[in-house]
């Protein structure tokens, strides 16, 4: 048979370097890859080849190949290479227990430079001093690092999990269109001008939401998508402008059955990732718990520091702050720090009291537990039989420290809340590996926003209010709660979801709540309200954030470490320069003319 010549110059490669080992001892061999180092040691010269799979060391010998040993001494390092050889067993000393190929190295016949590198900006090594914004200015760069590449692949890794474990249990993997219509799921969005269209556009979504939905009314039962979402909200280390997230929806659901079914994919993914019975169950709490016990609708529980009420002990108690917050239907909450008091400095506390005044508090009250009594200013407010009733309520110890706010409920709650994760990281309470995964249920449906001075929805407005509460929807929106569920590790939020609304006289009844007008929501939501009305199964569904879930399972401190192109703080593109300034004659065509702010 004829086959066309190629007229490509590269070899094709019959191995990968990271996957040689002392089984391959004497093959012929074809690798391409990375210059990752040379050096020139007693006559030879030593390479390291790197491709995706690894490092493998080559050797070429200037006593059999004399014109490839000089061509090759002044090639640079991180020039692209193909190597022909031989695998060779190193002698025993020469071995490399760091290396995974450290057994081996190949005995270089031919070796063909397909491309120089010039000097690099920063060496590629696992420790860098390169600054973050010249690593992402390079970041082609920096993901040849392996501690950085490593974070990709188990990302990737991740994604092909989920996809595993979703197929096996029937979801269809879909794609909704990415120029869409406004969506309110609470953050500013992306526009995109329409040019045929002048006047009008499209928005980038933050979620597929509806068009999930729209599927389900379409009659498909079990539907997934890994889909990039667009939110324009300030960023924070869990929180990108573009993020995936693993989307999914469920007809003729429950919400028991929704959360079973992810309790069920989750474990698949975590436990295989982990290569071990990581999680067995994932423990439900309802939101009211979290907010008494944790102080926040995502706890970290890997430690405890829970929050303990005293209101009910210190009603008596002749101290303002405590007789203030009470009064105005507040509370008093303390956290019992065990056997800490050297770690609580003058300094220390300030800085904590600093901390929840920022947060909406008069301040922080503290207490050292010691044998002989009380070391707190505040404990000239308390009587003997008061403090002996606080002590044995909070199990204090001596040794331990406790501290004490007062306000609000919420605020209370929010600011130890705070708190007790930034004492966990002060005093390295936590541990990566420990992954602590949680349901949170029950969420408040709506909550009223002071400064609009109307009700927003906590999760989306397609959300179903709890069945029994739906009565109260008018006269008493703040005790509705929502058929929602927010799935939770170590403290952040890894995905949320709820039971939607399928009835179409519930969904205006909740569009109207919010304010909507009925002449807005026919021409904001029209289409679903419609859909509603054509056959609406019930159903119900989930997000998973993937950079989140990537970022706790590879231990990373935030995000953009498991995404490949990731943001600034600032939302720009260091390596391509956007967002860069639009063309007087891109803006043009899209009907748009800039104006500057005066
Ligand atoms: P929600 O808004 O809770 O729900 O988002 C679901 C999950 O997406 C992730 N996420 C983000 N990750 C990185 N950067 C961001 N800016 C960002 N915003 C959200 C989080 C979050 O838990 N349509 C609903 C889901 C549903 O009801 O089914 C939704 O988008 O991990």
């Amino acid at each position: 048979m004829n086959t066309p010549q190629s007229s490509s110059p590269v070899w094709l490669r019959t191995h990968r370097c990271g996957t040689l080992t002392a089984a391959d001892a004497g093959r012929t061999v074809t690798l391409n890859g990375w210059l990752a180092k040379s050096r020139n040691l007693g006559g030879l010269l030593f390479l390291d080849l790197r491709d995706q799979s690894g490092k493998l060391q080559v050797v070429v010998n200037p006593e059999t190949h004399g014109a490839l040993f000089h061509q090759m001494e002044s090639v640079r390092q991180e020039s692209t290479v193909g190597v022909r050889g031989t695998v060779r067993l190193r002698p025993g000393e020469m071995q490399n227990a760091q290396m995974a190929t450290g057994a081996v190295e190949i005995v270089a016949e031919e070796i063909q430079v397909y491309s120089e590198s010039e000097v690099l900006p920063f060496a590629i090594s696992d420790i860098t001093e390169a600054s973050d914004a010249l690593r992402l200015q390079y970041r082609y760069l920096d993901l040849r690092r392996d501690s950085v590449k490593e974070k990709i692949l188990q990302r990737i890794r991740i994604a092909q999990l989920f996809r595993k474990s979703l197929e096996s249990h029937g979801f269809l993997d879909f794609e909704t269109p990415y120029l869409y219509k406004s969506t309110p799921e609470g953050a500013r969005e992306f526009l995109v001008p329409s040019r045929m269209h002048p006047g009008s556009g499209y928005a980038l979504p933050q979620s597929p939401q509806l068009f999930k939905q729209l599927l389900m009314v379409s009659g498909f039962d079990r539907y997934y998508q890994i889909v990039k979402c667009f939110r324009d909200e300030d960023m924070r280390a869990d929180r990108q402008p573009e993020f995936t997230q693993i989307d999914c929806e469920i007809s003729f659901a429950t919400l028991p059955m929704v959360l079973e079914t992810f309790d069920a994919v989750m474990k698949e993914v975590v436990n295989a990732f982990y290569g071990c019975e990581k999680i067995t169950s994932i423990p439900r709490i309802t939101y009211q718990y979290a907010m008494d016990t944790y102080g926040s609708d995502k706890p970290d529980t890997r430690f405890d520091l829970t929050l303990q009420d005293l209101s009910a002990l210190v009603h008596e108690v002749e101290f303002a702050v405590f007789q203030s917050a009470l009064s105005q239907g507040g509370i008093v909450n303390a956290i019992v720090v065990p056997q800490q008091e050297a770690f609580f400095s003058r300094k220390r506390l300030d800085e904590y009291t600093e901390l929840m005044k920022q947060n909406g508090l008069a301040g922080l009250g503290w207490i050292k537990v010691q044998a002989e009594g009380w070391q707190s200013p505040m404990a000239k407010f308390f009587s003997p039989a008061q403090i002996e009733a606080v002590q044995t309520a909070l199990g204090a110890k001596p040794g331990d420290v406790v501290l004490v706010a007062a306000g609000l409920r919420k605020t209370v709650q929010l600011g130890l809340g705070l708190l007790r994760n930034t004492l966990a990281k002060h005093l390295n309470l936590t541990r990566h590996e420990d992954v602590r995964f949680l349901w949170v249920t029950d969420f408040p449906a709506f909550e009223y926003n002071e400064e609009g001075k109307r009700w927003a929805a906590c999760h989306h407005p397609f959300t179903s209010p709890a069945f029994c509460d739906i009565e109260r929807l008018e006269t008493d929106p703040g005790s509705v709660h929502a058929a929602a569920y927010d799935l939770v590790c170590n403290g952040f939020e890894l995905g949320g979801g709820s039971i939607r609304i399928h009835q179409p006289e519930l969904q205006a009844r909740v569009f109207a709540l919010l304010g909507l007008t009925p002449e807005e929501t026919e021409q904001k939501f029209g289409f679903l309200l419609k859909a509603l009305r054509l056959g609406a199964p019930p159903h119900g569904g989930i997000a998973l954030g993937l950079d989140r879930i990537a970022m706790i399972l590879t231990g990373s401190d935030a995000i953009r470490d498991v995404i490949p192109f990731p943001k600034t703080q600032r939302g720009t593109c260091l390596l391509t320069g956007s967002p860069s300034p639009l063309s007087p004659q891109g803006l043009s065509e899209l009907h748009l003319q800039w104006k500057e702010l005066p």
